[in-house]
């Protein structure tokens, strides 16, 4: 068990990778990769919340993930819909709250109404935050962000008077600080499969984060190697540029 709970990740990110892999290693299907990603990515919001995880965001699709074929994504699309329909009534009732990051519109008609739901039928949900990061670039975000100041900025500045653009500013105008909750900015981000890269994922909020990487493939990552990766954390020392910052 993990002892002094107050040195655990309040905020973890979470790049699910090599589910592709997994299906070649075992001669099946990619989309039977991305089915058995989604079973082990229930498996880890569960562990979060009884590890007291409060903020859980993993990256489902990236704006990149366009380029693969349209059998595979419209593929990963429908394992959204099939998410709702299974896991809705259980996120529920464990109090789950979810966000999404990332604008979801351009997604088919019946993933964009299934997100909706699951969006609106946890609003009032008050224990962990599971963001999902769907059609999300950390690029994508920041110019977002600096573009509705700008528009912003047109409705409300005098003419002719210029003020410069604050980190807090671009902070409080990206996905993780403009939803209904505000996400913190990830204590720790993991990435399976091997691959040492944050490829485009939470890039403004990553800035201090601790980072790991296993080779494990995110289908065959377990509640128990999470938790060993929870525990390791908590012997990090995160300085944040400056001295030793005393844990909360
Ligand atoms: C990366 O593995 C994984 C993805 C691009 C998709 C992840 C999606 C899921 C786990 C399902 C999400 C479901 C919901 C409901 C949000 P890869 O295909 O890049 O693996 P490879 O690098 O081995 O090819």
């Amino acid at each position: 068990m993990i002892e002094g709970k107050a040195k655990m990740p309040e905020s973890v990110g979470i790049i699910m990778d090599g589910n592709g892999r997994w299906a070649k290693g075992k001669g099946v299907p990619r989309l039977a990769g991305h089915n058995a990603g989604m079973a082990s990515m229930k498996k880890i919001v569960i562990a979060s919340s009884n590890l007291g995880v409060k903020n859980l965001t993993v990256y489902a699709f990236s704006t990149e993930n366009w380029k693969r074929s349209t059998e595979e994504v419209s593929g990963i699309f429908n394992l959204i819909v099939k998410y709702v329909k299974s896991e809705l009534a259980e996120l529920i009732e464990n109090n789950v709250h979810i966000n999404i990051l990332g604008d979801y519109s351009m997604l088919p008609e019946a993933s964009v109404k299934s997100i909706d739901k699951l969006v609106s039928e946890t609003e009032n949900c008050s224990g962990m935050n599971f963001n999902i990061a769907l059609n999300y670039g950390g690029r994508d975000e920041i110019v977002r962000a600096v573009n509705e100041i700008i528009a912003d900025r047109e409705f409300t500045d005098e003419p002719g008077i210029s003020r410069a653009v604050t980190e807090d500013e671009i902070s409080a105008h990206l996905y993780t600080g403009s939803l209904h909750n505000d996400i913190p900015d990830p204590d720790l981000i993991i990435r399976t499969s091997g691959e040492e890269r944050l490829s485009n994922f939470l890039i403004w909020q990553s800035a201090y984060s601790e980072l790991m990487f296993t080779d494990t493939l995110w289908p065959d990552f377990t509640p128990e190697e999470y938790e060993k990766m929870l525990e390791a954390y908590t012997h990090r020392k995160r300085r944040f540029g400056g001295r030793e910052k005393e844990d909360k």
